[in-house]
């Protein structure tokens, strides 16, 4: 089973995806990470010969995708509100974007994990059009920045207004914006638990 979670900055889609790995064995391609990581290597911006020669690698150990760059796990490089400034700006190139959704479903593919969670901005829109379960979630700005900062141990105002200008710039790119897919459905999780989204999010994946 395929299930997408698209949604902006701190909408809590990767909570979400975690308590699908945890609780029911999914396995978890979090494709905003993909995009961090290019963000982080080429912090000026990739050419198509930087990414034609780019290798990704990853493996599924328990259920986790596991990324690494040069054998190294790029997980404690790449959280930042800056990383994720460099990896919204990658994102507009559609050779960066060709290569997430090809190594995406390459890991999909390459799998013998039979149930993924995908999450990031269009993964139910592009990258996996024929999932079996989409999903968007959208939060109040403010408790966006409250999460993030929370997270990050950064300052709530400072990073309202970084994650608003990245919300900006993924919403009104050209190519794969964020937008709600039309199949999906959407959750507004200010208000809720995380126990409430995922309740909502788990019953409907019980009964595809
Ligand atoms: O989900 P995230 O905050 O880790 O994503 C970082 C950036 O990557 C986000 O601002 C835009 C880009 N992104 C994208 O364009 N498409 C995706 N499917 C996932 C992320």
């Amino acid at each position: 089973m395929i299930v997408t979670i698209d949604g902006p900055a701190g909408s809590g889609k990767s909570t979400i995806a975690a308590l699908l790995v945890e609780r029911k064995g999914f396995a978890h391609i979090d494709t905003g990470a993909i995009y961090r990581i290019i963000g982080y290597i080429f912090h000026n911006g990739p050419t198509k010969d930087d990414i034609d020669r780019l290798k990704i690698d990853f493996k599924i150990v328990n259920s986790a995708v596991l990324l690494e760059y040069n054998g190294k796990n790029m997980e404690k490089y790449i959280r930042s509100e800056d990383i994720g400034k460099l990896a919204s700006n990658v994102a507009k190139l559609d050779f960066v974007r060709h290569y997430v959704n090809a190594l995406s479903r390459k890991i999909v593919n390459s799998s013998s994990n039979k149930n993924f969670v995908i999450d990031g901005r269009d993964a139910g829109e592009v990258i996996f059009p024929n999932a079996d379960l989409k999903f968007f979630l959208v939060a109040d700005i403010n408790e966006r920045a409250k999460r993030r900062a929370k997270e990050t141990d950064g300052d709530v105002e400072k990073i309202k207004l970084q994650i608003f200008q990245r919300d900006e710039e993924d919403t009104k790119r050209d190519l794969a914006p964020l937008i709600q897919p039309k199949d999906a459905v959407v959750i507004d999780t200010t208000n809720k638990s995380i126990d409430e989204v995922y309740s909502i999010v788990n019953k409907m994946v019980d009964n595809v």
